[in-house]
């Protein structure tokens, strides 16, 4: 919106230098806002019919508190704005007579919106919403009129509802404490009983309210509901062609919809710099870079996933501490939004479903694994991919809607997600980790294959860092302008990138095939986005990109297996070794004298089993991380399921006294390791 002061300029430019000014600030409220013409016309392409709105009955409804009757609330009942351009953008002088705009006798009660100071008859009205009432006189005496004023300028514009015709909200435009106009859908949930939700957002984004007007405030916003209708998103990403953010949709039928939301203040989508100094100081850099490239691809995805018709899923960057990786989320999340964009496992494991509504069809960025409790890793990557939050009962008992959400995820650790899960006792399961791909993030110099001008890993991932606070929100938006018109067959094209032979999973696994078509999306997304003239990579850039990324990822694969065979064979190997000598039978109840005893053994119906103590366990596992040795040996099947507690370790009982034993079947060390 145009902030100009006219009263300043017409005070030094004189008046003509305002009406032009005028003129043009008229335009440019036509243009954010559609004329009267186009919103019917996105109204239709959004499935909604203006209906009985037009009548002009005054709803008895409302008749209460002195509001006998609630009518001709000026300015909005048709279209946007009936104000006359001039008053859109707060101009006093240049206003029309104030005695056209006091309400008689004849027309009251009714509410009217003062954008500017006006003079009346009776002397000076601040701008704000009016109440022009009138008091029933005692026996004989004449009706007096009244005047209240309820708050500062806000204009009702549309009824906003969502698909299903639930939801109804009102698109709200009012002019902050600052004087800048502002819009929000307000859902009118927030008006249920004193309504004093819906006050304190209004009071928090400016608006003030007069406190002896609270009821005639709720009176006004449901006084006769205008006539331009609105689709609501509760969410951000896909309705239908739109592209819905915070702020903006963006689409051909953007006029229809808006995003509605309880709360302010959504500052997770927000815009610096210029696009252009994005695409110099981080998207170049991405060039030669895989990992780089891959995490902007992973950006880029996020709306991808619904026109290709893909599940939600993810990329995780496992690496040591100061390798660049919260570096890579950063300059994923600069497509979209600020350094407010990133969000820590930690803060996630319970608002994962405040976190779907915000960045539903966008990217998800989650940093450090590791502060998330181990034990809600597992549940959030299976509500990810699931791509739906808790059940939750309504306050009436009813179960309410479950939140869905798809979102590609960018995620951080030091450890992998199977890693991570295993320590709180659960195992990834096969179709998890192909959901989040882990992708190691040693390269030359830390996450980086080459630094362009840097001189060090340091300087070239704090380049990167500082660059993505100076220019983030432009890249997604440019994406996205090109990607709600573009209307060819993306799930065909994605076949065709999935044919790639970088994309090949031959001699792999079911998993490998899965995880192949993930980076084929990746590939594609990035693609598209350099088509869209957003990246300026050279063609083909992303493709090499993520078939890099494939071939890390399937090479980490193999060293995981490669580990657990190691891990698998040095016990079986101590147990040839020392079966004998350093353990005893666990069922013999006389005394047995063995030296530098690691455990016993028995026989069960499943086989010979070896009771291992804990030194014996560490020193059998020697060399090795002893939390993944052990999650080794469980997924082999060799050691059972953790107990509740996460501990491995069972309590036995021998020769009268009690033990913590790690049990491990032999049988299962074999050639048999069950990978996957
Ligand atoms: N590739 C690198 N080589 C050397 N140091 C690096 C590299 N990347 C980052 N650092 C150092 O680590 C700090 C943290 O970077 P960050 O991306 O948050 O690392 P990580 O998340 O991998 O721990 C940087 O400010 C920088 O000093
Ligand atoms: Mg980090």
């Amino acid at each position: 919106m145009n902030n100009t002061d006219f009263n300043d300029m017409a005070a030094l430019s004189g008046l003509d230098a305002v009406k032009r000014a005028i003129t043009s600030a008229a335009a440019s409220v036509m243009g954010e806002h559609q004329c009267k013409a186009e919103s019917a016309t996105a109204c239709d392409l959004v499935g909604l019919q203006n209906t009985d709105a037009e009548s002009d009955e005054p709803n008895a409804a409302l008749i209460n508190n002195g509001v006998s009757q609630v009518s001709g609330v000026q300015a909005n009942n048709d279209g946007l704005s009936a104000d006359t351009p001039a008053d859109a953008d707060g101009v006093s002088q240049v206003s029309a007579t104030a005695a056209s705009k006091i309400p008689g006798t004849d027309e009251r009660p009714c509410f009217r919106v003062f954008d500017d100071w006006l003079e009346g008859d009776g002397g000076k009205y601040r701008p704000g919403v009016w109440h022009f009432g009138i008091k029933q006189g005692k026996n004989d005496a004449p009706p007096t009129p009244t005047e209240n004023r309820v708050c500062s300028p806000l204009h009702i514009e549309a009824v906003t509802f969502d698909g299903q015709d639930n939801n109804f909200g009102r698109l709200l435009r009012f002019k902050n404490t600052l004087g800048r106009w502002r819009n929000w859908a307000m859902p009118m949930e927030l008006l249920r009983g004193a309504g004093d939700d819906m006050r304190g957002e209004l009071l928090g984004m400016g608006v003030e309210i007069d406190p002896t007007a609270k009821t005639l405030l709720a009176n006004y916003l449901q006084a006769k509901p205008p006539k331009r209708r609105m689709r609501c998103a509760l969410q951000v990403g896909w309705c239908g062609d739109s592209f819905v953010l915070p702020d903006t949709v963006i689409g051909t039928a953007a006029s229809g919809v808006i995003f509605q939301s309880g709360e302010r203040g959504h500052d997770e989508h927000t815009q610096a710099g210029t696009l252009d100094g994005w695409r110099e100081e981080i998207a170049a850099r991405a060039v030669d870079n895989p990992l780089l490239l891959l995490a902007l691809s992973a950006s880029f995805a996020g709306p991808m996933l619904a026109r290709c018709n893909a599940e939600g899923g993810g990329v995780h960057f496992v690496g040591d501490s100061s390798t660049g990786k919260t570096t890579l989320l950063e300059a994923g999340c600069s497509i979209w939004g600020g350094a407010n964009y990133r969000r820590s496992w930690r803060a996630t494991a319970n608002g994962m479903e405040g976190a779907a509504a915000l960045f539903n069809d966008c990217l998800l960025a989650l940093d450090e694994i590791s502060e998330c409790d181990p034990r809600e890793v597992g549940a959030i990557v299976y509500a990810l991919g699931n791509g739906r939050g808790k059940q939750r009962a309504g306050r009436t008992g009813s179960a309410r809607a479950v939140t869905r959400w798809r979102c590609f995820v960018l995620s951080t650790g030091e450890r992998t997600i199977a890693t991570t899960m295993q320590e709180g006792g659960h195992r990834a399961k096969a179709g998890q980790s192909v959901r989040m791909l882990d992708i190691p993030s040693a390269r030359l110099y830390g996450a980086w294959d080459t630094l362009h001008d840097s001189p060090s890993g340091t300087a070239f991932s704090d380049a990167i860092k500082r660059a993505s606070v100076t220019h983030h929100g432009h890249a997604g938006r440019a994406f996205l302008e090109k990607l709600t018109r573009d209307g060819q067959d993306f799930c065909a094209l994605l076949e065709r990138f999935k044919a790639l032979a970088e994309f090949s999973a031959d001699g792999g696994e079911g998993q490998d095939k899965r995880a192949a078509g993930r980076f084929a999306l990746l590939a594609l997304a990035g693609e598209m986005a350099t088509e869209y003239g957003v990246t300026g990579w050279p063609e083909g850039a992303a493709i090499k990109a993520a078939a890099e990324g494939f071939r890390v990822w399937r090479a980490a694969r193999g060293r995981g297996n490669d580990e657990r065979r190691q891990i698998l064979d040095r016990v079986s190997g101590f147990i040839e070794r020392h079966g004998d000598g350093r353990f005893s039978d666990a069922d013999h109840n006389g005394e047995t004298q063995t030296r530098d005893r690691a455990g016993w053994w028995r026989d069960t119906t499943e086989g010979r089993e070896y009771l291992f103590t804990a030194e014996g366990m560490r020193e059998a596992l020697k060399g090795f991380d002893f939390a993944r040795a052990l999650d080794a040996l469980q997924e082999a099947g060799a050691l059972p399921q953790p107990a509740a507690d996460g501990k491995r370790a069972r309590f036995y009982r021998i020769g009268g006294r009690g033990v913590k034993l790690y049990p491990v079947q032999v049988d299962k060390l074999g050639s048999d390791h069950g990978a996957g």
